[in-house]
């Protein structure tokens, strides 16, 4: 059975495809378009999958999306009402950007597909995200949780999932409706401390660790606790389910503060910008008790020992680290897309376990779905500007490539299939030596182009984890995508300058040697060299542009910045001024 699965018209659109219960290719629109957060219909990334299959749309028994558009319209038609008449203005805004095409979506898709109507399918998006988690993850049986900013009505799930011989189920047993919602308080602080909402959560994350929780009372009366683990939102403190231009109210800005100018650097020695990171650090602690208390109560209410995290909540790897260590679970799975973009994935796999109840197949374990990289490519478009090239083998290049990095040159890495989700996981990197400051301000001064507080992730081979970070039980494998935040060692902080955090933390990535092979050997190369096998890795892309996808992306932006040297499969290519140096 061939199915499409589709995410669109909100953010992070993506195509997946599923051919006989196995993935055969899923990618972000934004990797093909080169468009960041790309959200329209990802025609090019469904293209680009159906070519990979090998196949053309009549050949699709289903196609899938990833949420059912009359049920989102019910919840923005709704909400408009009980708002008015303080919703006049957002609603047609609402109507215009959230919904749009929506609507219609049916009709998109079979037309622009030319696939009869009755082929299209909706799962509903907190399944998706389920999905997503649960039926990509190695585990039989599993508690799930599922959290984002909305889907259609649903913000926060809760539920259980099961795969045998016989048959796939997954049962949602509770969830938390709009506007009470943890994304979207997570988003209203991001917007309130100056940051774009859907990209910025991540800065919040990393601000939060120069700050201390001063207001997490403040929070508390936002966001009220209720005794069954649930939360609402006091809406007198929020405007997004009015307003389309500002998700906090003035109630809010009386209680917290002015809030920040995006234009305006923050500055850590000031009063002013020790608020904001107090109250990153504040809304940070909220969200992780939340997170926790419902985990528990999940872990009390299914007894199973496996938990699996969804919806874009499931990014926050400070907060994945407690829900580890304090829910009682003893695995904790996060897929690498967690967010929207892996709902195409998780709609495509609902559709195929559960609606059409197809056997259950393994899901393999890693985040390479995308297109591949050729290392031609790049050597045809490095001679043409007459740059050094050399093809080695694998073993030559490895070597060679550990020496740049011991000697301080970073590298720009593609190997194989395009990561699906916002991580690079090791076939579209940035690496570099993890050991000096130096190295993480010429990062960000020279290469990416952001925040001093911004933290920079390191990537270690799984049998040496240990020696360097502190991993409780379970911690290897919710690293294995980046999921978790967890202490470096203090003994090797130092040594480690450029990925520590401020308050000694890392998101390290612990990589089997099977996931991404010519990395790990990579590290162990570096291992030799240096006496450390650990990279700092970051994801292949400036400021603003999504992760590079072909040879001549990853091409553009080595000639655009501070980079050294550009890998591409058996391609290794330098700058002519460091040939000279050397
Ligand atoms: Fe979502």
């Amino acid at each position: 059975m061939k199915i499409l699965g589709i995410s669109a018209h909100y953010h992070d659109a993506a195509a997946a495809l599923i051919v006989d219960g196995m993935p055969v290719a899923a990618v972000q629109e934004e990797r093909l378009s080169r468009r960041k957060n790309d959200a329209a219909f990802p025609m090019t990334a469904i293209e680009w999958c159906l070519e990979q299959g090998g196949l053309e749309p009549d050949d699709l028994d289903a196609v899938v999306f990833y949420e059912r558009p009359m049920l989102k319209f019910d919840r923005i038609l709704t909400c408009a009402l009980r708002a008015f008449p303080y919703s006049w203005r957002s609603f047609p805004h609402a109507m215009k950007n959230t919904l749009g095409e929506k609507l219609w979506v049916r009709g998109i898709i079979s037309s622009q597909l030319g696939v009869p109507r009755r082929k299209v399918l909706f799962a509903e998006h907190h399944r998706s995200h389920a999905a997503a988690a649960f039926l990509t993850a190695p585990t039989r049986a599993a508690a799930i949780l599922t959290a984002d900013g909305v889907g259609e009505w649903a913000t926060m799930t809760v539920g259980r999932g099961a795969r045998g011989p016989e048959r796939t189920e997954i049962s949602l047993l509770r969830e938390i409706r709009f506007p009470h919602s943890l994304g979207m308080l997570y988003s209203t602080f991001t917007a309130y401390l100056g940051f774009p909402v859907n990209e910025g959560e991540y800065k919040v994350m990393g601000l939060a660790s120069y700050g201390r929780p001063t207001m997490a009372d403040a929070v508390r009366k936002v966001v009220h606790r209720m005794s069954d683990g649930a939360f609402r939102l006091d809406m007198d403190y929020f405007d997004f389910h009015t307003s389309a231009r500002r998700s906090f109210s003035t109630r809010f800005v009386d209680m917290f503060g002015p809030p920040r100018d995006p234009f305006e650097p923050i500055d850590l020695e000031s009063p002013g910008g020790r608020r904001f990171a107090d109250c990153a650090a504040s809304v940070q602690l909220v969200l992780e008790d939340i997170l926790v208390d419902a985990a528990k109560a999940l872990h009390r209410e299914t007894g199973l020992p496996d938990l699996c995290l969804g919806g874009g909540v499931a990014l926050n790897g400070v907060a994945n680290h407690r829900i580890l260590q304090e829910s009682g679970f003893e695995r904790v799975f996060v897929p690498p897309a967690p967010g929207d973009a892996g709902c195409a994935l998780g709609a495509a796999l609902y559709a195929d376990r559960i609606h059409f109840a197809n056997p259950d197949r393994e899901f393999p374990d890693h985040p390479f779905w995308g297109p591949a990289v050729d290392g031609d490519d790049l050597a045809r478009l490095a001679r043409e500007d007459r740059l050094p090239v050399e093809d080695h083998d694998d073993f030559e290049l490895i070597e060679r490539v550990a020496l740049d990095l011991a000697v301080g040159r970073i590298v720009g890495w593609m190997d194989g299939a395009l990561e699906l989700g916002p991580r690079a996981l090791g076939h579209r990197s940035i690496l570099a030596a993890p050991h000096a400051v130096e190295m993480r301000d010429r990062l960000n001064r020279d290469i990416k182009h952001r925040e001093e507080f911004r933290p920079f992730a390191p990537v270690v081979p799984a049998e040496d984890a240990d020696r360097y970070f502190e991993l409780p039980p379970g911690g290897k494998r919710l690293a294995r995508f980046m999921s978790g935040v967890f202490p470096v060692r203090p003994e090797w902080r130092e040594r480690l300058a450029a990925i520590t955090h401020v308050d000694g933390t890392a998101r390290v990535q612990v990589l089997e040697p099977g996931m991404a092979p010519r990395l790990y050997a990579l590290l162990k190369a570096y291992g030799r060299v240096s006496g450390i096998p650990i990279l700092l890795n970051t994801s292949f892309n400036l400021a603003g542009e999504p992760i590079v996808n072909r040879s001549v992306e990853g091409y553009l932006t080595f000639r655009r910045c501070g980079m050294d040297v550009l890998v591409a499969g058996q391609t290794r290519v330098t700058k002519r001024v460091l040939e000279k140096a050397a």
